[in-house]
């Protein structure tokens, strides 16, 4: 490029309660942060994943990119939710000519919906004598282009449509470097979607997107205490005198209640996947917890508790080089669960 600085690439994650976007560049075999913007949504802007209100969402992606110097005029988005179908197929041996001619043709017993509707892609995981293993991911096309209009009005150019739970998976594997015996699974609590990926070294064996998340636990606390909104969030991430007049053992039972249902939810997951395999060796070591519903006081180590497993944090910026002169590390610390999907983005974006 002659004039001016190349515009880069960013990840750009458009949760149902913010807006998140992450702007990385390699140089020298470090990735570096460039820029990271987040800014919170009104409710019912985005209902069980559709954009309702397109101008507002477009008007704060545009003033993400305004309030945090974010240059990027590409964007790597992600789908998730009810819309989005992951399956790992197993298919006798094959070319990838065949593959590619006789794909739609083999998803079309996965996929729920009119092959016609959705958008297709596949990946090979694994190929042996006996069998080609395939990884297909769909989304209903009206929920893509909803996100892509929101983005181009916005002024910005969609340049990959990737599916939130392998963003995670992304993120997770620059950052960790796993090995072929690293069992884990990334959990993505979010506003009102749950990502849960059961990973090996880097192969995904089982997804689920869940509609619980944090704003479970806020509705509990809005219709069971009669507070509004803004005092039921307040309540619930604990801001001192937020519930005047409530008692505390008025709110923890109410908590525990979601929190319960998170943890079957999890449970149940597992035992999806075990119904579904003949593998009974595989173990998972350990849970990775991202997303800003992971940030409620406590959840992390019920969740351990309830499920006989260790919880982490997953931190998306474990590998990232971040400028402390350009970006206050209390900052970046506080919102590390909410940016994984969008550092995740990001990454396809180098
Ligand atoms: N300190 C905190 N304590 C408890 N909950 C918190 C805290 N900070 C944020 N949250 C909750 O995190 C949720 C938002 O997380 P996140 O930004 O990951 O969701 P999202 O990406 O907008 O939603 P989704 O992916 O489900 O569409 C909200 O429910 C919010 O109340
Ligand atoms: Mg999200």
């Amino acid at each position: 490029m002659l004039f001016g600085k190349k515009k880069g690439v960013a990840g750009l994650d458009i949760g149902s309660s913010s807006i998140k976007m992450v702007e990385l560049e390699s140089k020298s075999g470090n990735l570096n942060l460039v820029s990271l913007g987040f800014e919170n949504l009104p409710g019912d802007t985005i209902i069980d994943g559709q954009i309702m209100e397109m101008n507002l969402v477009s008007d704060v992606i545009q003033n993400v990119c305004n309030n945090h110097q974010i240059e990027a005029d590409k964007v790597v988005t992600g789908v998730s939710g009810h819309s989005v179908i992951i399956k790992n197929i197993v298919l006798p041996p094959m070319s990838r000519e065949e593959l590619e001619e006789s794909i739609d043709w083999h998803a079309e017993e996965h996929i729920p919906y009119d092959l016609a509707d959705v958008s297709l892609d596949y990946q090979v995981t694994g190929e042996d004598e006996e069998s080609t293993q395939v990884l297909i991911a769909a989304c209903k096309r009206e929920r893509i282009d909803n996100i892509k209009q929101a983005i181009q009005l916005a002024g910005k150019s969609p340049v990959v449509i990737d599916v939130d739970t392998f963003a995670l998976q992304n993120c997770y594997e620059a950052n960790y470097d796993p090995t072929e015996d690293d069992v884990v699974t990334l959990l993505n609590i979010g506003a009102s979607t749950m990502n849960v990926n059961i990973v090996k070294g880097t192969r995904s064996l089982f997804t689920r997107d869940i509609t619980v998340g944090g704003s479970q636990f806020t509705d509990v606390l809005q219709r069971s205490l009669g507070l509004n909104f803004q005092q039921a969030e307040a309540v619930k991430r604990g801001v001192v005198d937020a519930a005047e007049g409530l008692e505390e053992k008025s709110i923890e039972p109410l908590m525990n209640n979601v929190t319960e249902i998170v943890a079957m939810e999890i449970q149940k997951t597992f035992d999806f996947y075990r119904a579904t395999t003949d593998d009974n060796e595989t173990q998972v070591h350990k849970i990775l917890i991202s997303g800003g519903g992971s940030k409620l006081a406590g959840l992390a180590d019920e969740l351990s508790r309830r499920l006989e497993l260790p919880v982490e944090v997953l931190d998306p910026f474990r590998k990232v080089v971040i400028d402390t002169k350009k970006f206050d590390p209390e900052y970046i610390s506080e919102i590390v669960p909410e940016m994984a999907v969008a550092v995740g983005l990001a990454m396809r974006g180098v």
